[in-house]
């Protein structure tokens, strides 16, 4: 009997390692290059070099194998399509050429693809988001409110010896997130146990163990659990909301909020998809703008001059152009945002002569696109690419007029661009800069080897790809540093 249970078992084994096997080797594509060819060794440390810099590894690549290649992350592979035309072609692509919400669906899981896949609430609630989102009015309104919360924040920061960088910021902005979508008085209600549970349903969404497990086992898993026990509380908490505005509607006249605005509109026929959606909000917005702020800090004050021009152009009045400040996102943002930006093919498709099958993920990258130099290679399209230098941006620079272009995307570009970026500048200039610029002093106590790690030796190398889709977070220990309120 064991003799039958160990050839059950050893025969499950080798067709499973078979199957790995036969999926590991075979192409997507007949022709189509691979990132790591040649030895099996190669091919498996291409994920490992992947994951330091992926950014760093797909230039190299671009060298080594054209603009259109493979890489096989083991769990996932994606086509790299490399190059300002590629750019425009998958993001300009329509959805039933190049899928965007179907490689959405696939990485964000159950719960939110529930949501994204119910097509009634889909197109519409797409719809409100970006009429709202874009409000000027609304988003004056909300500047004022979380000016209030940064000077919360920071006073608080003053109280400690240190407090780390990346996540005091990210806390900041997911308080204000929570503020403008949820309204203030939610976020005075639940912030301090919603805040940190956002933050972690980020990082456990990019949890390796999550892409190797079927959604019906994401429930064995920690991440996968916490991951539910979240999207769970935040769906409770919702619609008790939705419930107090439906019966008490006296109490809540007035209300600027994202959620309110949407209840308005779509009332209680999608009850079930309100939490989740404002979770995809959340997650859509949080981690470009909470770690472009640090990054920026970082470099600027290794950059001579700079963070006095900051400091100068951040107290000024709302009204006021920002060149340099404008300068100095674009320039962080052409640095460490969009690694890569994903569709999936919904036919065959030709790419660059190879014939994709359908149901393939395709990524442009416009990090690798935009760090190829134009000094040393024919594909490049910035001097000094490797080198944080936001005079590039000014109206003098020689790249004044370069923005939201094929060959630099930061707010991405075609049917999908963010409808986020009035709001993120706001949250960014005008209230956390200005916030810091008109009243703390911050100098950064530990966690840096200058000129050591990192883009242009600023000390910190980003996490490429352990902790956010987005502009990546600190890898490894967090930059410590201390707040003083300005005397
Ligand atoms: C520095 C800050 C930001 C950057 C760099 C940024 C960048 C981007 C990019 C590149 C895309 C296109 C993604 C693609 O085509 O695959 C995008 C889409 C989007 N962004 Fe942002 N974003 C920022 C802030 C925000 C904020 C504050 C929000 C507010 C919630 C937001 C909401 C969205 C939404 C909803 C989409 C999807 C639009 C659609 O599907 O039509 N973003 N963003």
């Amino acid at each position: 009997m064991y003799g039958n249970a160990l050839l059950a078992v050893s025969t499950v084994f080798v067709g499973f390692a078979s199957y790995a096997w036969y999926k590991f080797t075979s192409p997507i594509a007949p022709g189509l290059p691979t990132a790591g060819s040649g030895s099996l060794i190669s091919r498996l440390k291409a994920p490992e070099e992947f994951g330091k810099d992926p950014v760093e590894f797909l230039c190299k690549m671009r060298k080594k194998l054209g603009d259109v290649f493979y890489v096989d992350l083991i769990l996932v592979k994606f086509v790299f399509c490399l190059g300002p035309e590629y750019n425009k072609l998958i993001l300009r692509a329509a959805e039933e050429d190049f899928s965007f919400w179907k490689q959405i669906e696939l990485l964000s899981g159950p719960r939110i693809a529930k949501t994204i896949t119910d097509y009634e609430w889909r197109s519409p609630s797409m719809k409100i988001a970006k009429s709202s989102l874009m409000s000027q009015e609304r988003i004056n309104g909300f500047a004022v409110e979380c000016t209030k919360i940064a000077d919360e924040h920071f006073s608080k920061w003053t109280k400690s010896e240190s407090v780390p960088l990346f996540q005091s910021i990210s806390h900041l902005v997911l308080s204000f997130m929570l503020t403008m979508l949820m309204g203030e008085d939610f976020y005075r209600k639940y912030g301090d146990e919603i805040v940190p549970k956002m933050d972690q349903f980020e990082r456990d969404l990019q949890n390796p163990i999550l892409r190797l497990l079927p959604w019906s086992l994401w429930g064995l898993s920690a991440p996968g659990r916490r991951h539910f026990q979240i999207a769970d509380r935040f769906k409770e908490l919702t619609c008790a909301e939705l419930d107090d505005i439906l019966k008490n509607p006296e109490l809540h006249v007035g209300r600027t909020d994202y959620f309110y605005g949407a209840v308005e509109k779509m009332g209680n026929g999608f009850r079930e998809h309100y939490g989740t959606h404002i979770m995809s909000m959340v997650f859509a917005g949080h981690a470009n703008v909470a770690l472009t702020v640090p990054w920026m800090y970082l470099h600027a004050r290794r950059h001579p001059g700079a963070w006095q021009r900051v400091h100068d152009e951040a107290v000024l009045d709302s009204s006021e152009p920002k060149p340099y400040l404008e300068a100095c996102l674009r320039e962080t943002g052409r640095l460490y945002t969009n690694t890569f930006l994903l569709r999936m093919t919904q036919k065959p498709t030709n790419i660059g002569g190879f014939e994709i099958p359908a149901g393939t993920l395709v990524a442009c990258s416009p990090l690798a696109t935009q760090r190829a130099d134009s000094i040393n290679s024919s594909d490049g399209i910035f001097k000094d690419s490797r080198r944080w230098l936001p005079e590039r941006f000014l109206p003098e620079g020689a790249y004044s007029e370069w923005f939201n272009k094929a060959e630099f995307i930061q707010f991405g570009m075609g049917p999908h661009q963010c409808p986020g970026e009035k709001l993120a500048k706001t949250m960014v200039f005008e209230v956390v800069l200005r916030a810091w610029m008109e009243n703390y002093d911050i100098d950064v106590v530990s966690g840096l080897e200058e000129g050591v790690k990192g883009i242009d030796g600023v000390g910190a190398e980003p996490a490429w790809t352990e902790e956010n889709f987005g502009t990546p977070s600190v890898r490894g220990g967090d930059v410590m540093i201390k707040c003083r309120r300005r005397a």
